[in-house]
């Protein structure tokens, strides 16, 4: 990790999220979807966005300078970044993961991190996914966004075990389903239930529905560090799960995942995973920041300690790999036969 050395670099990192709120303004006004087909002059994109000129100009300004757009004499045109994952109908558009997740979300939560470092917890407002996922708007931001960031990792993870023979999943904090989707996707006897908050089961019930494995898919509502799992499954699965629950919860869910496989069964972990010593990636080790800011004694996981945890608990034959390049690993391992 190259580390900083003048005072450029370190404004570039105080002032970066003066970029992010560009970012989802642009994305706000559609900017990258207009410019999909022809650069755009600003009176054309004025007219489009309907925002006063001096305004689009600050914006269009801004989005170039940080490489978002290009500018060619007097006409704006999207980087090949934005082109391929900022235009509403590209196919790896994850705009509206940035837009509602992340700008409406996770943004505000930041301003609670002081507050949790200093352990005044009585001033923040959040302190838990069950109390965050009890209001169902913000349950069906959340995992509308989540779904759509989670259906090519899901695909990835099912190729990374054999549930070949397998017929029950059990996919705990499963959110929109995603995973469940893709695990029963590829392997066609398998059936999952979705074990999480009330108004996100909800949720996931629409996005199984529309991926027609209603029949396949279903769903248990609760509280996964309270409530009873589903027994004997061939697979469990717990993706983002141990990211958003306190640290101390973690070993009780690699034990009770033994405790609900049959023999021979997988558990499946996919999360946030920084490298054992701790240097980076930096984008796991923000993302285990965001989550302390709801979650304050969440914890930023390793490899080694989740593996340990695993193999502790007495699965065999694990295995830990990258998962999103950069930013999460998937450690899967089997209950002996
Ligand atoms: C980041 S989302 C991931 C959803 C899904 N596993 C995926 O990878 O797409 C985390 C999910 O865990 C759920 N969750 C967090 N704590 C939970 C708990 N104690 N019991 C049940 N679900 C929980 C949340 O409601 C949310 O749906």
């Amino acid at each position: 990790m190259k580390t900083v050395q003048d005072a450029e670099e370190v404004s570039r990192i105080a002032f970066g999220f003066m970029a992010s709120k560009a970012l989802f303004a642009g994305l706000d006004l559609r900017i990258f979807t207009l410019l999909a087909n022809e650069p755009k002059s600003v009176s054309e994109l004025c007219e489009e966005t309907e925002v006063e000129e001096s305004l689009i100009v600050t914006l269009l300004t801004a989005l170039t300078s940080i490489g978002l757009l290009q500018k060619r004499g007097d006409m704006f045109d999207n980087a090949p970044g934005a082109q391929a994952y900022l235009v509403e109908q590209a196919p790896a558009f994850f705009g509206d993961y940035l837009r509602y997740q992340i700008d409406r979300q996770m943004y505000p939560f930041m301003d609670q991190l002081n507050d949790v470092l200093r352990g005044d917890l009585e001033k923040i407002e959040k302190k838990t996914y069950e109390e965050w996922m009890s209001d169902p708007e913000e349950a069906e931001l959340f995992s509308n966004s989540q779904h759509s960031g989670s259906l090519g990792p899901g695909k990835v993870l099912a190729r990374r075990v054999d549930l070949s023979d397998g017929e029950t999943l059990l996919d705990v904090g499963g959110g929109s389903g995603a995973f469940s989707i893709m695990m029963c996707k590829h392997y066609k006897q398998l059936k999952s239930t979705i074990l999480d908050f009330p108004n996100v089961t909800e949720v996931g019930k629409r996005f199984v529905a529309e991926a027609g494995m209603s029949d396949r898919i279903s769903f248990q509502p609760g509280n996964a560090l309270t409530s009873e799992w589903p027994d004997a499954r061939d697979g469990i699965l717990m993706s983002y799960l141990f990211s958003g629950i306190p640290g101390a919860e973690i070993p009780n869910m690699v034990r009770k995942a033994y405790d609900h496989l049959k023999p021979g069964g997988w558990i499946m972990v996919h999360d946030f995973m920084v490298e054992d010593d701790r240097t980076g990636p930096s984008m796991a080790a923000l993302w285990a920041l965001q989550h302390m800011v709801f979650t304050p004694h969440a914890m930023s996981l390793t490899p080694s300690y989740t593996v340990g945890l695993v193999q502790g608990a007495g699965f065999e034959s694990v295995e830990v790999s990258d998962l999103i390049g950069g930013m999460t690993k998937a450690v899967v391992g089997r209950k002996p036969a």
